[in-house]
């Protein structure tokens, strides 16, 4: 499964995110990739929209995981937002509890999940997000799980 993307825009950056929140359901692993300034976190921020987050999501660079509320159908998921930029080994990843964030009741978004791949499960949604500055974006999604395949429908009305 390989969908791609065009964005022109850190709104529409924003939109595909949401849309993707939309779609979430408790245990998803969303992996966030792109280089500084990609686009991410306002990706991320999208997300939370998707998924009713009435606070405002900042970046977690520093605090490494944030966790907000959010609805699906009603019931309460929470979401954990995490920028592992800053960890220097896998090991330290285990010891901020990656592992235990990754349940039924809770959508997890990892920025800079490269350190922590041991980690994650392999049913994760990949999302790549290439370019920055002021260049357009390509965001690639990506799964070993083809249950996504279907799950991203709403994608192929975007994709080129
Ligand atoms: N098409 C685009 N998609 C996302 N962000 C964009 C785009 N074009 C310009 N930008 C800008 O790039 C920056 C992305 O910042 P941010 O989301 O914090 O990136 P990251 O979390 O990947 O470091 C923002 O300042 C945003 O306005
Ligand atoms: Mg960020």
């Amino acid at each position: 499964m390989d969908y791609k993307v065009t964005s022109n825009s850190v709104e529409y950056t924003h939109e595909i995110g949401k849309q993707l929140g939309r779609c979430l359901q408790g245990g998803d692993v969303i992996a966030l990739i792109g280089d500084l300034g990609a686009g991410k976190t306002a990706f991320a921020q999208g997300v939370g929209e998707g998924l009713g987050v009435a606070s405002p999501m900042a970046s977690p660079t520093f605090t490494l995981i944030h966790e907000y509320k959010g609805q699906r159908d009603g019931t309460e998921i929470r979401l954990i937002h995490m920028d592992l930029y800053r960890l220097r080994h896998p090991e330290e990843a285990e010891v901020i509890g990656i592992a235990d964030t990754f349940t039924e009741d809770a959508v997890c978004i990892i920025e800079w999940p490269e350190i922590a791949e041991d980690y994650l499960p392999d049913d994760r949604l990949t999302v790549g997000i290439l370019g920055s500055g002021e260049m357009t974006r390509e965001i690639v999604f990506q799964s070993k799980d083809s249950g996504w395949e279907k799950r991203l429908d709403f994608l192929s009305g975007e994709a080129e």
